[in-house]
């Protein structure tokens, strides 16, 4: 391409360090939008000839089919997407191909195509969420009135039901959507297309008309900015890795919960892995890896900030590794919502162990103190003394829950508990007595997957 300029050939290994079209091809799609749409404005302005925009048109829609059906000859010696499309199309169409690149550059060529790829995986990673979200509620429906334990520090804290533990999941991954098609897709909404090498162009281009036909709102004002910033990238990684992030802590309670020792629920076959030495196993790697691909994913932003962090302006090769980091990323994403979105669904919950372990621990100690400051008008902290008591009684004598305690043991630490207040410490009067808006109540988690499904209606 620069064979004007030198008289050599680039060393072996410059050439493999040069060589991004391992990668970039995935731009394909993104390159020959971008270049129909610059063409198509190259002869609006009448840079170009109505018949070689015609002949470009047509040269790039049998380039699109042929990589569509694995025919096209992708050259390392081309370097990237860019020069493999742009060079096939000469090789087709002669003359009107070499027309293509005038007023641009593969600067603000390959902002435009990332940016695109970007701000579309963005969309579909955040339709994958959806479709966990409405796995979860639906999840939620049959178990909004079955207890668990609610943890803190891990410690058994209060009971909860399993509705209102996976609809936190689904909160989650609301406002994880949000950030993915929100703000940062709004942010990014300029296109570099035009900007050209990194100072605009003399011809006479219609940034305008390109911005548009590509779906952008406005063409970018500045152009070392737009040929320079991989923010949009970042903005992504950045989404993508919170959104991980919960992914990865969800996975971790199914990697909990379906140990042994909880037995809180177990994955379905499709869903579990063997050992070849312990034949009782039933692994949940899936849930595992989603916890590593997590770790991976906030990498890949990491890698990212750091390279674009020392780059003066405006555009350094450098910027060539933004893509590798950014389809491992969206890559291991959508594949860690598939496999949740698959446990999820086959997953069994088991009802009994989870409402046995959400009375051990003596879960409703914070009833028998609220049952105090609001029938006695104890003040909470003498409440709390009072009831601290009790539990330490309670496991002085060996008795696991609050509510086989015997009542003359309540009154000898304080003679004026009932038998009423006893009888309101079981885990079920417990949350069903959490009523506060967005609250463990089952009454309330019904409410909340009826607003979660009107949304995604
Ligand atoms: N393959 C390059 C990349 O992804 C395209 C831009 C090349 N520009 C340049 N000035 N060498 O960054």
């Amino acid at each position: 391409m620069w064979g004007g300029r030198f008289a050599a050939q680039p060393a072996d290994a410059m050439q493999a360090i040069n060589a991004s079209i391992d990668v970039d091809k995935r731009l394909w799609r993104e390159d020959i939008e971008g270049s129909k749409a610059h063409a198509d404005m190259l002869a609006a302005q009448a840079i170009i000839t109505s018949e070689d925009n015609a002949a470009i048109q047509a040269g790039l829609d049998q380039i699109a089919a042929e990589i569509a059906e694995g025919t096209f000859p992708f050259s390392a010696d081309l370097e990237d997407i860019h020069l493999n499309i742009e060079a096939r199309l000469t090789e087709r169409i002669g003359e009107a191909g070499k027309r293509l690149h005038t007023g641009r550059s593969r600067n603000d060529q390959v902002a435009t195509d990332f940016k695109l790829w970007t701000m579309r995986a963005s969309r579909e990673a955040a339709d994958g969420l959806r479709v966990l979200q409405q796995t979860l509620v639906k999840r939620a429906e049959g178990g909004a009135e079955w207890i668990m334990p609610g943890f803190t520090h891990l410690q058994t804290a209060q009971p909860i039901t399993l509705g209102h533990h996976l609809l936190a999941y689904v909160s989650m991954f609301e406002r994880d959507r949000v950030r993915l098609i929100g703000g940062a897709l709004e942010a990014a909404w300029e296109c570099p297309l035009g900007s050209a090498a990194l100072a605009g162009t003399g011809y006479p281009i219609d940034r305008e008309m390109t911005a548009k036909a590509l779906g952008f709102h406005a063409p970018a004002a500045n152009s070392l900015d737009a040929v320079g910033s991989r923010d949009f990238a970042l903005a992504a990684l950045s989404n993508l890795a919170i959104a991980a992030t919960h992914l990865s802590r969800l996975a971790e309670e199914i990697v909990l919960w379906t140990s042994p020792q909880f037995a809180f629920a177990s994955l379905s076959d499709a869903w579990s892995t063997g050992s070849s030495i312990m034949p009782q196993k039933r692994n949940p790697d899936a849930a595992e890896l989603i916890r590593a691909k997590a770790a991976r994913i906030g990498a890949d932003f990491a890698a990212l900030n750091a390279i674009v962090q020392k780059l003066p302006l405006a555009y350094a090769k450098d910027l060539q590794e933004d893509k590798a980091l950014t389809f491992s990323a969206f890559d291991a994403f959508s594949l860690s919502v598939t496999a949740m979105i698959g446990m999820i669904e086959t997953m069994r919950f088991n009802r009994e162990a989870m409402r046995a372990a959400a009375a051990r621990g003596y879960s409703t100690a914070t009833d028998l103190a609220d049952w105090l400051v609001r029938e006695l008008k104890t003040p909470f902290r003498e409440a709390h003394e009072i009831t601290g008591k009790i539990v330490r009684r309670a496991e002085e004598m060996g008795v696991a829950e609050l509510g086989l305690l015997p009542l003359g043991e309540y009154q000898a630490v304080d003679a004026r508990i009932t038998e009423a207040a006893r009888a309101l410490l079981t885990v079920e009067k417990s949350v069903e007595s959490r009523d506060s808006y967005g609250g463990t109540a089952p009454q309330r988690v019904r409410e909340q997957i009826e607003r979660w499904k009107e949304m995604f209606a």
